[in-house]
């Protein structure tokens, strides 16, 4: 057992608070995430291959995390801020991409622990690639872990994040492989009048329990 992280942050959790240096400038989380939702992610080391691709991926798609998803992004690694300042501009002469979002630096790994970055088994100083997605509450809505040798799936990330927001929007859930456009689910009766009226509602159904609607 190791003692590095006493508890970590589970979905529906308030996302813990920090102050922390980024390559933006200081920044404290609950500050950064009024007003809208906020994708954070570790990464487990600049200047690395596979980190290097994802955060490509995540500048990428900055522009439109914001504009359409209001939804803003914010990076980590156990690292100092002059690696992250150089890694950011080595990626940009080298690639053209410019990671704009802030990139804490974490190196006495105090933000890592306190958000279940570290998981010992994997590395004892690295963060594994986590996301978490929190809504404009400060609730943790989603949580992905994937280790240090696979990379994670942009297309999957802001699937999910479309999912929980038209879910909240729309008091539904969401089944097996939706993608925005598809069918919903709505939430099953809770009585006996409602079951009657869920009967006779037309919708598209299994039964009772099962049934969808286009939004
Ligand atoms: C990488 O990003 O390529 C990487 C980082 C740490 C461990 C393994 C791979």
């Amino acid at each position: 057992m190791n003692d590095q992280q006493t508890s970590i942050p589970r979905i529906g959790d308030n996302a813990p608070d920090f102050t922390a240096t980024t390559t933006t400038g200081e920044l404290t989380f609950s500050d950064y995430n009024v007003g809208s939702w906020v994708i954070f992610f570790s990464h487990p080391a600049d200047f690395t291959p596979v980190c290097t691709t994802e955060m490509s991926g995540f500048a990428l798609e900055q522009d439109s995390f914001f504009a359409i998803h209001n939804t803003k992004l914010l990076g980590l690694s156990i690292d100092s801020i002059h690696s992250h300042i150089a890694w950011v501009e080595n990626v940009q002469r080298k690639t053209g991409v410019l990671f704009r979002f802030p990139i804490v630096a974490d190196i006495d790994m105090s933000v890592a622990k306190l958000w279940g970055m570290l998981q010992p088994g994997e590395s004892e100083t690295a963060a594994v690639r986590a996301v978490f997605i929190v809504d404009p509450n400060g609730v943790i809505r989603l949580i992905m872990y994937y280790p240090m040798n696979v990379g994670r799936s942009m297309d999957e990330i802001k699937r999910t994040l479309i999912a929980l927001q038209t879910a909240t929007e729309n008091k539904c859930s969401m089944p097996l492989n939706w993608k925005p456009g598809d069918r919903v689910i709505l939430p099953a009766p809770k009585t006996v009048e409602a079951l009657e009226e869920r009967l006779d509602s037309g919708l598209e159904m299994v039964d009772f329990y099962l049934a969808t609607k286009a939004l």
